[in-house]
């Protein structure tokens, strides 16, 4: 019988609770979102989000049971993101996952939310089929939290080439439309906005995308938008809303692209994922099937249910660590960062042991 990992995530503001087969099988997958208590706000205040994944998460827990009709006797472990995260937010899961660890003496893994996203591609379900998709690959991750560029050669085996020196391409999404008065979260009232409105409208600055480097920078295409939106008067706003998104929205999609070309051509490779919440927007799979198709590069942007923050890519991630013999001991703690060493010479610790064993 396949073993079945029980994953949660609660490292933002989404509680997810899934399980999955160490093949990338989702049984099944039950989540929140809090987008509605945030949005007075205009972004995440860790404290609600907190207090969300409190109340949220064990009838979470009951749901995903009854859906799935698992049995305890069947799950092999308890993967849970442990890093890097908000702290209260990581606490509320890796204090529910031990807690289920001990009481069904089951081992607990922790996850790193980030390995998790560049394994997302690889889960398929009732829906979708298992992809074909091999080893190397580059993967952009492009969420709120996170923007970064990744050479991916195998399980562990991860360089970073680049990522944000400032704002996440979400957070700049969120901020400009905070600015614009749009609303939380923001990319998406950005995407349907700038539906209507033209591109080359205004010429906002593409940051560091010249530079034969594969960081990134948003922080100039930010100001640049608050200066432009700062300039205008409201009534003149509301009409050119729509010109100012769609602008907007491509300096970002082609800052993006910019990046994953260069590290396409560099590293000489011929597949590419895309994942986090940012690959929901629809320019950005717009442009970026063009500029495969024109490359003859095999693109793979995995369903926007584990494409944003999910269970079933921790348990995926967990699944694959615990084949390997890792896991770890009840005090395991959270971090808002990535461990040490989950990195080696600017790489992903290839192979690496976890740093305690349960006796
Ligand atoms: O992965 P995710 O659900 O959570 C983390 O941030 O980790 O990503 C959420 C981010 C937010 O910044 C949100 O504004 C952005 O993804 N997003 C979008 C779109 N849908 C969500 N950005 C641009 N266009 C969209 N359609
Ligand atoms: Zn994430």
């Amino acid at each position: 019988m396949a073993k079945k990992i029980f994953a949660i995530e609660t490292s933002c503001d989404d509680t997810s609770i899934a399980l999955v087969s160490e093949e990338g099988f989702v049984y099944g997958m039950v989540s929140a979102s809090q987008d509605l208590a945030h949005q007075p706000f205009g972004g995440i205040v860790p404290e609600i989000a907190s207090r969300n994944h409190s109340q949220a998460i064990l009838p979470l827990v009951d749901e995903l049971i009854k859906k799935t009709q698992m049995t305890w006797s069947e799950v092999s472990g308890i993967a849970v993101t442990n890093r890097p995260g908000l702290i209260g937010s990581l606490i509320v899961g890796l204090v529910t996952a031990k807690t289920l660890s001990h009481v069904h003496q089951k081992p607990l893994i922790g996850v790193n939310h980030l390995e998790g996203h560049i394994l997302a591609p690889f889960l398929f379900d009732s829906q979708i089929q298992k992809t074909d998709l091999t080893y190397p690959f580059i993967a952009l991750a492009v969420s709120g939290g996170h923007t970064s560029i990744y050479e991916v050669r195998g399980l562990g085996d991860y360089s970073v080439l680049g990522s944000t020196l400032d704002d996440a391409a979400g957070e700049a999404f969120d901020k400009f439309a905070k600015m614009a008065g749009l609303g939380f979260p923001g990319g998406v009232k950005v995407d349907q906005m700038a539906q209507r409105g033209q591109r080359d409208a205004y010429d906002f600055p593409r940051g560091l995308i010249h530079e034969d480097s594969y960081q990134m920078s948003f922080s100039g295409l930010k100001a640049s938008a608050q200066r432009l939106l700062a300039s205008l008067d409201p009534p003149n706003l509301q009409t050119e809303l729509a010109n100012l998104c769609a602008s907007f929205q491509e300096a970002v999609v082609d800052a993006l692209i910019a990046k994953l070309d260069l590290a396409m051509k560099k590293n000489k490779m011929k597949t590419v994922v895309i994942t986090g919440g940012v690959s929901a927007n629809s320019r950005l799979r717009e442009k970026s099937q063009q500029w495969a198709q024109k490359n003859r590069y095999y693109l793979h942007i995995p369903p926007l249910r584990y494409c944003t923050d999910n269970a079933a890519m921790i348990g995926y991630a967990g699944a694959l660590r615990l084949e390997r013999g890792e896991h770890h001991s009840l005090d395991l703690g959270p971090s808002p960062r990535v461990w040490p060493e989950d990195f080696r010479d600017g790489n992903f610790n290839k192979g690496r042991q976890a740093r305690v064993q349960r006796p």
